[in-house]
């Protein structure tokens, strides 16, 4: 029994995530595995939700608790991350500032002015562009930003990007993995695999945690989208420890239980291959799944790739964690302009 009901949590979402059949994708992928997927895109009224409400739900109780008065996050330009921060923030009645740093080489004329950085500003955050190039980890203008709150009188909570140097960030993964071994007696099947997007780590750290409870966490494919995967990996090791140190799994996870693929990154991260965009148009046809450049598009690419591979063994039920993200897709408009 893994401790996470000892945290507290603030309700951002719904409640448990749809998981659905998506059978014309499996058809069109020759049926020898059955796909499913698990909606955390849907999983909140809040500015279209996605994965990291369910890490903030962890994170909001310290942030009140600590008496600030402005959350402070960090992502890029069309960060899904900071757009959930400026939500949770409206909704919990703080303020919010968001430094964007420019992590992706784009074409399009509105990337910086549509999507993802519209509805943050929206929702009246501090939206704080800077030039600085992509990296997952603690960074200065964040610190800078931390600061010049405090300078102006306010009282920060620094969130780092993705949510996932924190604490808490691993926790709501956690609850994930409970939530879909309760969806699996109520349905009556097993998921054989999980597949799910890797970035900034806490996501798929915190499922390899909640999976290990039922010694399955090998079986939670990390497809990398980052493009720097050795850095990644260590970020999802590091979240690993200290989560199952926090919810006493009561054991180390091995090395070879944490399963990061790092092939359908290229050519950058924020940067769709062909390969990426096709299967974006698969899920889009074939289920109205819509998944986004950044992200999700790789993880699909990833899913769509090991089951023509034959990866899984046939029969295998596999569940894509879809996380969220499409707001993206309008800073692309150039690249989809026909479909
Ligand atoms: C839509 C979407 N999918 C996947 C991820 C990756 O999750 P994580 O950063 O926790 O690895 C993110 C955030 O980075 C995201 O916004």
């Amino acid at each position: 029994m893994l401790r996470l009901d000892k945290f507290k949590k603030y309700p951002l979402t719904f409640g448990p995530t749809a998981i659905e059949h998506l059978p014309r994708l499996t058809a069109a992928l020759g049926a020898k595995v059955q796909i499913y997927a698990k909606r955390d895109d849907c999983n909140s009224g809040l500015a279209m939700g996605g994965n990291k409400l369910r890490k903030l739900e962890y994170i909001v109780p310290d942030a009140i608790s600590s008496n600030a008065d402005t959350l402070v996050s960090i992502g890029g330009v069309q960060s899904n991350h900071t757009r959930m921060v400026a939500a949770t923030a409206a909704k919990i009645g703080m303020k919010c500032v968001v430094v964007q740093e420019s992590w992706v080489p784009h074409e399009d004329a509105v990337y910086d002015r549509v999507g993802n950085i519209l509805l943050t500003r929206l929702m009246g955050a501090d939206s704080r562009i800077v030039p600085d190039g992509f990296d997952i980890g603690i960074r200065k203008s964040w610190e800078d930003a931390i600061q010049s709150v405090k300078d102006a009188g306010g009282k920060p909570y620094g969130i780092p990007a993705g949510a996932s140097v924190h604490k808490y960030g691993g926790l709501g993964y956690v609850g994930f993995a409970e939530e879909v071994r309760a969806q699996e007696a109520q349905m009556g099947i097993k998921f054989d695999y999980i597949v799910v997007c890797v970035v900034t780590g806490s996501t798929q750290a915190g499922m390899i945690v909640g999976f290990a409870a039922d010694d399955r966490a090998d079986r939670v494919i990390g497809i990398d989208a980052s493009g720097t995967p050795a850095q990644t990996r260590t970020q999802v090791r590091e979240i690993v420890d200290q989560t199952a140190e926090l919810v006493e799994l009561g054991r180390k996870v091995r090395d070879d239980e944490i399963v990061i693929l790092d092939d359908y990154a290229y050519p950058a991260y924020g940067v769709p291959s062909n390969e990426t965009n096709e299967a974006i148009r698969l899920a889009a046809r074939t289920e109205a799944m819509i998944t986004d450049p950044v992200y999700e598009g790789k993880s699909m690419q990833g899913m769509i790739d090991l089951v023509r591979k034959g990866y899984f063994p046939e029969g295998s039920k596999v569940l894509y964690a879809h996380l969220g993200g499409a707001p993206a897709l309008n800073g692309y408009s150039y690249t989809y302009r026909n479909g």
